[in-house]
């Protein structure tokens, strides 16, 4: 088994968390391009899980959220300061789960299949970088086991990748 074999589906999501974080680890090298890093990290979480309809970065640069690398379709390359789910956990620094993006007020809609969504926080200590976005066509699709697994994945990021050479990122 390498890191680009497939992870059976119909496994407990735990478990293809399990299987699946180690291998993103293995999968990224602090010596590579952050952007490069992100891709492949972005293309393990749409290859393992069916639900996930897109999944991407978007990172904080003069208070605006940008979009960094993703899977899924094109989407909104700005969200302002405190705008929508990606907003919110921002505002909040912490992990916001929506059941159903209907429900919640002023969620940006840039596909507008999606039902419902996960965003977790990058930081590095108390600095927030950015956030990690997941959303699905599926109601509910995302749960406290997601939660966990994708907090301990934007540590683990945040401990191996250099984010502080964002900025010539999203410049150039
Ligand atoms: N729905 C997000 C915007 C980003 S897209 O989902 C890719 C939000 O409300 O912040």
């Amino acid at each position: 088994m390498n890191s680009t074999s497939s992870i059976n589906k119909f496994l407990p999501e735990s478990e293809i968390y399990e299987i699946l974080l180690p291998r993103i680890e293995a999968l990224i090298n602090s010596g590579e391009p952050l952007i490069s890093n992100l891709s492949n990290v972005t293309a393990a979480l749409k290859e393992a899980f069916d639900k996930i309809s897109w999944v991407g970065f978007y990172f904080l640069h003069n208070g605006k959220l940008y979009l960094g690398p993703f899977q899924g379709k094109p989407a909104c390359t700005v969200i302002d300061a405190g705008k929508g789910v990606c907003g919110a956990a921002v505002k909040l620094a912490k992990s916001v789960i929506v059941e159903n993006v209907d429900g919640f007020p002023g969620h940006i809609a840039c596909d507008s299949g999606s039902r419902s969504e996960i965003v977790i926080p990058i930081a590095a200590g108390n600095v927030i970088l950015g956030v990690l976005d997941l959303d699905s066509y599926f109601l509910s699709a995302f749960n406290e086991t997601d939660k966990s697994y994708l907090e301990k994945l934007s540590l683990m990021l945040t401990e191996k990748l250099a984010f502080n050479y964002l900025d010539p990122i999203i410049k150039y």
